[in-house]
């Protein structure tokens, strides 16, 4: 048969469970001895020098000394909870993903995160959401890693390291509201106009949510997904929640980052305890796979683009309830490693070259975070399905591995088999064409567009909520020591649209600039703002 991979101690729940650390009921050391005192170093008498034979206060000392990780290098600041998700069924038609069929239940955890701050960094501040959502089903772990926005800043990966080293704070005096960080911020967006879309809803209400349970959450990249036929189609995942999307105003999250900076975390447990248990219905987009992968004009390959609910309905496929919250915020929502390559049958990547780069880089920074490449054995990221893989060793190594080191083919020790149907396999062969063509660094003539969907949210404001957007930008612009970077911008939002341009530059004191470019011919689209109201779906 095939080799046992699973430790002797560890579940095939994928549930956190205790530790040894708490068993029987004396205090021992990590061997297990029991102590009679842990309150006092042994010393050569009562006033003498501390004794290196003292393995207690050394084990005690040094395993203290090693209690922090590094945090996120994004997303360090985050809050988790565990729940379930039940499928409608109503998906079944264009993916075979198990866990979307009718009625199917699937244990979840979640983790919701500020993207810039560190990890004791206030809840409230003005930033992207995100929200990462572990699905551990029968075929595997499916991870969906989006944010509360639908949109990117960039549209390829290799310029994440440029926008985050823009918005974080300076490496001098590491004070996210200093002047510097405003000035690298506004200099990134507006000398890279394809981020122009993100900041204007970063600028909006959606930059300071109420309250995670008022989140919409975003796949952001198109997807590819796979039917029972075989037949493909292109998708965009969706949360919308229960409560439908609440802001806070400025003032109050001013006032809440310094009263409570743990107010969205408190929020969400607070909630859950109670037994409001937050609720989110995941829908998705569903475009046909063509091979241009466009839909109505608009690139799907192209994460600073969404696609209006006018024209591609969100499609409710089932139910996200956070049930309870972790036990031990360490071994859970720090521990919690998502992967976008974390996939299962009937769900694909598609060429996006911004999802290309992440299915790259959590990996390979979760190797330092998370010290070796056995994390996913640690509780949290345990898979609720078998594991059979023919990984080995390493740091960390909690299985006892029995047979021979595996090789495929085998003929000692039961041959390592693949399943005979192809519809169980991950990592699906889907039939794409990849064009034959030379090999470049270059963008698609389609992704030049900056501004058009920029305008189409601006448009699609109510008066409130273009007022407040006003206000950030005045209040954000105004923190710019350099004059020049100001004024780029400002010519970005003369490109956006004329009379938000006309109003950030009354309040900064500036001129109006022209447009440089003509302003796109859209019409006000209310969906895009606004949460559609198909809640509740039975
Ligand atoms: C972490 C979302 C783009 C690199 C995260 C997290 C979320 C997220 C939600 C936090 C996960 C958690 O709670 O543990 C997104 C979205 C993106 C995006 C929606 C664009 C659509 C990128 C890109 C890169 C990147 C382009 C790099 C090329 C990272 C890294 C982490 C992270 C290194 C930390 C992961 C860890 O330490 O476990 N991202 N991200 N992200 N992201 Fe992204």
């Amino acid at each position: 048969g095939a080799p046992e991979t699973r430790s002797p101690t560890g579940a095939d729940t994928g549930a956190p469970r205790a530790a040894c650390g708490q068993q029987g009921a004396y205090l021992t050391t990590a061997q297990g001895a029991r102590l009679r005192d842990t309150d006092h170093s042994l010393k050569a008498g009562p006033r003498g020098p501390v004794l290196l034979q003292d393995h207690h206060l050394r084990e005690k000392i040094t395993h203290f000394d090693h209690e922090r990780i590094p945090e996120r290098v994004v997303h360090a600041r985050g809050a988790g909870a565990h729940g379930r998700f039940r499928a409608y069924g109503t998906a079944a038609e264009v993916t075979r993903a198990g866990f979307l069929q009718r009625d199917r239940e699937t244990p979840v955890f979640v983790r919701f995160s500020t993207v810039l701050g560190s990890r004791g960094s206030a809840d409230t501040v003005r930033d992207t959401r995100g929200f990462a959502t572990k699905f551990y089903t029968d075929e595997g772990t499916f991870d969906l890693v989006g944010n509360n926005m639908p949109v990117f800043f960039v549209q390829d990966a290799i310029k994440f390291p440029d926008i985050i080293h823009a918005a974080k704070p300076h490496p001098d005096r590491e004070i996210p509201q200093a002047q510097s960080a405003h000035d690298t911020f506004w200099d990134f967006v507006s000398l890279h106009t394809e981020a122009q879309h993100h900041a204007l809803w970063n600028m909006s209400d959606r930059g300071i949510p109420r309250s995670y349970r008022t989140m919409e959450g975003f796949g952001v990249h198109t997807f590819r997904l796979v039917n029972e036929a075989g037949q493909t189609s292109l998708a965009k995942f969706h949360w919308k929640p229960k409560l439908g999307v609440h802001s806070l105003v400025w003032e109050e999250a001013q006032l809440l980052g310094g009263v409570d900076p743990d107010y969205h975390r408190r929020d969400l447990y607070d909630a859950i305890e109670a037994g409001a248990l937050p609720e989110w219905e995941l829908g998705l987009q569903v475009f046909p796979d063509t091979p241009e992968e466009t839909f109505a004009g608009i690139d799907l390959l192209d994460a600073t683009k969404l696609v209006p609910e006018e024209l591609a309905p969100v499609q409710p496929v089932g139910r996200l309830t956070l049930t309870h919250t972790p036990t031990n915020f360490f071994a859970e929502t720090e521990q919690v490693a998502f992967h976008l390559g974390n996939l299962t049958p009937g769900i694909d990547v598609t060429n996006d070259p911004l999802l290309q780069g992440r299915l790259f880089s959590y990996l390979d920074t979760q190797l330092t975070r998370l010290a070796g490449p056995n994390f996913p054995q640690i509780p949290i990221n345990r898979p609720h399905a078998p594991v059979n893989d023919m990984l080995r060793d390493g740091f960390h190594q909690q299985a006892v591995h029995t047979g021979v080191a595996p090789y495929r083919p085998n003929t000692l020790d039961g041959g390592n088999p693949f399943p005979a149907d192809d519809a169980t396999h991950a990592f699906l062969d889907v039939p794409v064409t990849v064009a034959e063509a030379p090999k470049v660094r270059a963008a698609p003539a389609s992704f030049d567009d900056h501004y058009s969907q920029a305008r189409l949210f601006w448009l699609s404001m109510t008066p409130v909520e273009r007022a407040h957007i006003v206000q950030a930008y005045t209040f954000e612009l105004g923190k710019c020591h350099h004059q020049a970077i100001r004024e780029r911008q400002l010519q970005c939002l003369a490109n956006i649209d004329a009379v938000l341009c006309a109003q950030v530059a009354a309040g900064l004191g500036l001129p109006a600039p022209e447009p440089t470019a003509p302003p796109a011919q859209v019409q006000p689209s209310p969906a895009l703002s606004q949460v559609g109201g198909r809640w509740p779906v039975d």
